[in-house]
């Protein structure tokens, strides 16, 4: 009677092996069969009440099917793994002796892009593209354009100062300083170009970031003629009308200074991040330059005046394409770049 029920077990247990279609079925079968706490093992508990004769009889058979099921459960065991690495190898392999494809072409980066186009615009317009240095001399960086020293306008500035007593550029005003020394007057000049902050860093305030500025110096050169040009200015990035405003705003190398503000692009002036939930976003601020700053350059303020400008490179770019956080910019990051 054991043998028999021995025998459909094991049989059952052969069927169940061959039809087991993945290995977790297979690990079942073992458990429920060669488990410790399994058929078989059951099985081999009743052998005490057996006659010896019988007890041995029957212990033989049960470790005949026990090792027969063991190689049954090992060689489909080692069906699966060759069926899981065949199907790994077919998804996974390479034909090395296809050509490799070509390269990506690159972009310029945005910022790059917006620069280049307003380069144009203004050589166009008869204006000299300068460029200065990202280390700057404290001279140039502040007195030369009205901040003295002991000036509250230099906290107004969070500045990275170098050992050798220079400074990492905190706006491009300082290449007024150098345009005026090597143009002479009058003079029409630009300076796009980076600029660095001791800032903490949100969506809207980095460390390292771009500006260009702008100086125009001839004969009786008023205000009228500065908000002409600015107005032309932002028709041309905008490529449309875009609101303005003018509030009088103070900086030590103008007078009378202004802040243009630019009505938010990217939320249409409801208030978001970007526009600090204002609808507006600070864009442009200029105004006459300061007779102290002529004079300093070496330019007679009795006979000669100009208006000057710094625009905000990274801002304009961030209207431009409604890029919420001014942190993209600097990331590196190669899913941001390839939009543009
Ligand atoms: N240099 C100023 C800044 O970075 C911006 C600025 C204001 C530049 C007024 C100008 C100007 O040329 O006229 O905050």
């Amino acid at each position: 009677m054991v043998e028999s029920q021995l025998e459909s077990l094991a049989q059952s247990a052969r069927e169940r092996i061959g039809a087991a279609a993945t290995a977790e079925e297979l690990e079942a079968v073992r458990v429920e069969v060669l488990g410790r706490k399994g058929a078989l093992a059951e099985i081999s508990k009743g052998l005490g009440r057996l006659s010896p004769e019988d007890r041995a009889r029957i212990g033989k058979l049960l470790n005949l099917a026990k090792n027969e099921l063991e190689a049954l459960l090992e060689r489909r065991k080692q069906e699966f793994e060759e069926a899981a690495l065949r199907a790994k190898l077919e998804a996974e392999w390479v034909d090395l002796t296809l050509p490799a494809p070509g390269p990506r072409p690159g972009v310029l980066h945005p910022l790059t892009q917006i620069q280049e186009e307003l380069e144009d615009l203004f050589t166009s317009m008869g204006v000299v593209v300068l460029d200065g240095p990202e280390v700057e001399t404290e001279y140039n960086n502040f007195d030369a354009l009205n901040i003295p020293p002991d000036h509250p306008a230099r906290d107004m500035q969070d500045t990275f100062w170098l050992t050798d007593g220079n400074c990492l550029r905190t706006h491009t005003s300082c290449v007024q300083v150098r345009g005026m020394a090597k143009l002479g007057p009058p003079l029409r000049m630009i300076a796009p170009g980076r600029v660095f902050r001791n800032e903490e860093v949100d969506p809207s305030h980095e460390h390292t970031f771009y500006q260009l500025e702008g100086m125009m110096v001839d004969r009786n050169v008023s205000i009228a003629h500065m908000l002409y040009f600015m107005k032309t200015l932002l028709r041309h990035i905008f490529g449309r009308e875009v609101t303005v405003r003018l509030r009088p705003g103070y900086f030590p190398f103008v007078e009378p200074g202004f802040e243009l503000d630019v009505q938010c692009l990217i939320c249409d002036g409801q208030g978001c991040p970007v526009c600090k939930h204002s609808g507006w976003v600070e864009l442009l601020p200029c105004g006459l330059v300061h007779p102290n700053v002529l004079r300093m350059g070496g330019i007679d303020p009795e006979e000669w005046s100009g208006f000057a400008f710094g625009l905000g490179l990274t801002r304009l770019v961030m209207m431009r394409y409604g890029i919420d956080d001014i942190r993209y910019l600097q990331s590196g990051d190669l899913r941001f770049l390839r939009q543009f």
